[in-house]
């Protein structure tokens, strides 16, 4: 709903001065967290910042980042910085506003109701045990895994089976180059490349078209899999969802958008975490201990069910705490329609505003020493204590991921299988930094650890070494 500005004050809004022209589009893309962190620490929780011939505020004040989002999210659509998105992604839930977006999240929504995921831990458990046996196997001849190509795949496979019922291993290597081009391309901004149109035959422009083309061929085989099984819950509302105002079905093009939409949205972001999260553990042994004793105690060493993980609170924080510090989404924008005021500021019509779950995760406002990893910040009485919208990994709103149950399922179902038969050790001399420069919190370059399998190893835990850093 749109509400009107509550006071209208002409306040400047401070921010980075910049270099002539360029503004501070140097430091944006030489580290865009970091550079946004320092923006948030030098110039307060709503600032201005030039980037080219683009102006953006940067909004990690709790209240506006909830006027935003919430109270005033009428007045705030996706916008030109999700054109980005649009050019690889087409016209689906992440891209879109309006009654097209309505109509779309209502068709397919369902599936993703929190009582309705449970039906994705069979899948889950069945994917992640599939991993664990090939690492069991790797372990016993002394090679690393990379972490990386891991939760990528075990996240694809999860989603595919579960929600489309494909089995997509074999177009996994396939589908991590496209993946890998497409976060690539959404994020390179203000190269020039980027705002030439797309029947330019530029290098970018033939890897989107390249990929889509992939893509759209994996699409067809997944529907005819479906036509012929039957298979795949959520591809079945798909294939019978319509449109409101003509009764149509959706066309091949609505279809192919949503689908690659959800195989993008929902794998990457979910092997993100799983990822900072194993790392996280890895790097805190008080951390993995308190987490053992808690799957010990609930699973005795048996495979989890869906009604277990509301058992395993411990595990749950550790996730909530990995979230806070490496939230896979950790950037993203909205227009405002007409002006507004957030935090005391007037924000005239058009403006674009960048949210940032990792700057505002960080706040030291709100976050006691919030470099350091410690899930007790999630202590329900903890929680409590923090005014709203300090903490949003899944955003808020009407525009809430519409996966978050089913993310947070597979995560604990993962994160306790993994925990249940191995410990990791980062190869030494390995600094993870994350990819700050890309629309997802991937680290920049493979993530190569050892296996310790917890059987042969006899041991609770392990201190392993691994440096984690911005
Ligand atoms: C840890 C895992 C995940 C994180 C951190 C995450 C984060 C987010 C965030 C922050 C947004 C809101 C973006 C905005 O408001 O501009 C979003 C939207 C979305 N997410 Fe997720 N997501 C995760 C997993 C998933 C999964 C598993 C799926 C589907 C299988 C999914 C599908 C979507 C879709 C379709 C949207 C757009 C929703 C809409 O606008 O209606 N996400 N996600």
């Amino acid at each position: 709903m749109t509400s009107t500005p509550r006071t209208s004050t002409a306040r400047p809004v401070p921010g980075p001065r910049g270099i002539p022209v360029l503004g501070s589009l140097p430091q944006w893309k030489k580290s865009t967290a970091e550079f946004l962190l320092r923006v948030q620490r030098d110039h307060g929780e709503i600032s201005r910042i030039k980037l080219g011939p683009q102006e953006v505020y940067l909004v990690s004040d709790p209240e506006a980042v909830g006027r935003v989002l919430k109270d005033n999210n009428g007045n705030y659509v996706r916008g030109t910085l999700y054109e980005q998105f649009r050019i690889v992604m087409g016209d689906g839930l992440l891209t879109t506003d309006g009654d097209f977006w309505k109509a779309h999240r209502r068709a397919v929504q369902p599936v993703f109701l929190r009582k309705a995921v449970n039906a994705v831990a069979p899948y889950v458990v069945d994917a992640t045990r599939e991993m664990l046996d090939e690492w069991e196997e790797r372990a016993r001849r002394g090679e690393p895994v990379d972490l990386v190509t891991e939760t990528l795949r075990l996240t694809l496979v999860t989603l595919s089976r579960s929600l489309f019922g494909y089995d997509v291993r074999p177009a996994v290597p396939v589908l991590k180059d496209v993946v890998d081009n497409v976060i690539e391309v959404m994020f390179k901004h203000g190269s020039v490349t980027e705002m030439l149109p797309s029947w330019i035959p530029t290098k970018r422009n033939r890897t989107i078209a390249r990929d889509r083309r992939i893509f759209t061929r994996l699409v067809t085989e997944i529907r005819e899999h479906h036509a012929a099984t039957g298979e795949g819950r959520l591809m079945e509302l798909i294939e019978a969802a319509t449109d409101p105002v003509t009764g149509q079905r959706w066309t091949d093009d609505e279809v192919r958008d949503e689908m690659l939409t959800i195989y993008l949205a929902g794998h990457e972001t979910t092997a993100v975490s799983l990822l900072w999260t194993l790392l996280s553990v890895a790097n805190n042994p008080a951390v993995q201990t308190e987490m053992d004793d808690e799957i010990a105690r609930v699973l005795g060493g048996r495979e989890p069910g869906a009604d277990d993980v509301e058992e395993l609170p411990y595990t749950r924080q550790v996730i909530d705490e990995s979230l806070r510090l490496y939230p896979p989404i950790w950037v993203y924008p909205r227009d405002a329609v007409a002006a507004d005021e957030l935090g005391g500021y007037h924000v005239p019509a058009g403006s674009s505003v960048l949210l940032s779950p990792l700057v505002s995760h960080r706040n030291p406002r709100h976050w006691d020493n919030p470099e350091a990893f410690d899930p007790h910040r999630f202590d329900p009485e903890r929680v409590k204590e923090r005014p709203r919208m300090t903490y949003f990994p899944f955003g808020a709103g009407a525009r809430m991921c519409i996966g978050n149950f089913m993310a947070l399922l597979e995560l604990r179902i993962a994160v306790a299988m993994i925990s249940q038969r191995f410990r990791l050790s980062l190869l030494p001399g390995n600094f993870i930094r994350y990819g700050d420069t890309s629309v997802s919190l991937r680290p920049m370059s493979e993530v190569l650890v050892r296996l310790h399998p917890r059987d042969l190893d006899g041991r609770h835990g392990q201190a392993p070494s691994v440096a984690v850093g911005a």
